[in-house]
């Protein structure tokens, strides 16, 4: 049996082994998928301890950049990304590491929102590791205008230059906007204090913009409280994110793409 497990710090709440055992059964994969709580500063011995039998992980907050400085080979999207948030063991015993998150968001939002985000006027708050995991796979899939703000401008800028060869990328300070978006994007922490970014109202048009957190939580979280205040379309959370970067995962270790769906909905019933 194919041994797989998720690492981070904290690990306990992790919904990746569900998901995970759920994509097995349905896709009628024998395999295990474990949690492995790892030290703060020892990621890389229990990761390379698992590697002696393991296949494949999935690595959250906070390793995915220990995870991309372990990995010998690295896809072009984890390379852009700085950041790996799967493993996979070659044939040779190497390891390849991947990022899914960016493709788990566009899955999400074409897949189970039934957007599609080419010629879309798009808003990515935030720009730290969230974002920049993010940014090539959006860039794909040719928006009429990406802008990212954040509180800290020069940040914004520096991810701007990074992803200069994939579009163009304008920045912003949070007050500084000044025109209404198709779709904004929630990529900061601040939801994990129940704080919104200070972005004018004038952001969201009524009934038209939708607007997404890469958060999740039980209640609607707060930037999302505060798009249906201001009469955002639609407010989405990264619960469909998560499942949708585990199927992209799931496929890559295994070669089959588990329908998400089910997943998704069950989750869902879960969390509320
Ligand atoms: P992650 O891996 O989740 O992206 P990170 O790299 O620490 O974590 O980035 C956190 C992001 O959330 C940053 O863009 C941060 O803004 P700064 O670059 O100015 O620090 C943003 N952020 C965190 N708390 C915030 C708040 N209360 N208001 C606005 N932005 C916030």
């Amino acid at each position: 049996t194919d041994r797989y497990a998720v690492f981070g710090n904290p690990i306990a709440h992790s919904k990746s082994p569900q998901i995970h055992r759920l994509f097995a059964q349905q896709t009628g994969q024998d395999l295990t998928y474990e949690a492995i709580l790892a030290p703060l500063d020892d990621f890389t011995s229990v990761a390379k301890d698992f590697f002696q039998q393991g296949q494949g992980a999935n690595i959250t907050v906070p390793f995915k950049e220990d995870a991309y400085r372990l990995a010998d080979q690295l896809t072009e999207r984890a390379r852009l990304a700085g950041a790996v948030n799967t493993l996979k063991r070659q044939a040779d015993g190497s390891l390849l590491g991947d990022n899914t998150d960016g493709a788990g968001l566009v899955n999400d939002l074409s897949n189970n929102a039934g957007i599609s985000l080419t010629g879309l006027n798009i808003l990515l708050l935030g720009a730290g590791g969230a974002v920049r995991g993010v940014l090539e796979p959006l860039l794909a899939q040719q928006p009429a205008r990406l802008v990212i703000a954040n509180r800290t401008e020069e940040k914004a800028a520096h991810l701007a230059s990074l992803f200069a060869d994939f579009g163009l990328v304008e920045v912003s300070h949070f007050e500084a906007l000044q025109t209404p978006f198709d779709l904004i994007i929630n990529g900061t922490s601040a939801s994990l204090s129940g704080a919104v970014p200070p972005i004018p109202v004038l952001c969201v048009q009524a009934g038209h913009t939708l607007c997404y957190d890469m958060m999740y939580s039980k209640e609607p979280t707060a930037f999302n409280q505060w798009a249906l205040e201001c009469g955002a379309a639609r407010a989405l959370d990264g619960l469909g994110m998560l499942v949708e970067q585990a199927a992209e995962s799931f496929a890559l270790w295994r070669g089959v793409r588990p329908e998400t769906q089910s997943v998704l909905s069950l989750l869902r019933e879960q969390v509320q």
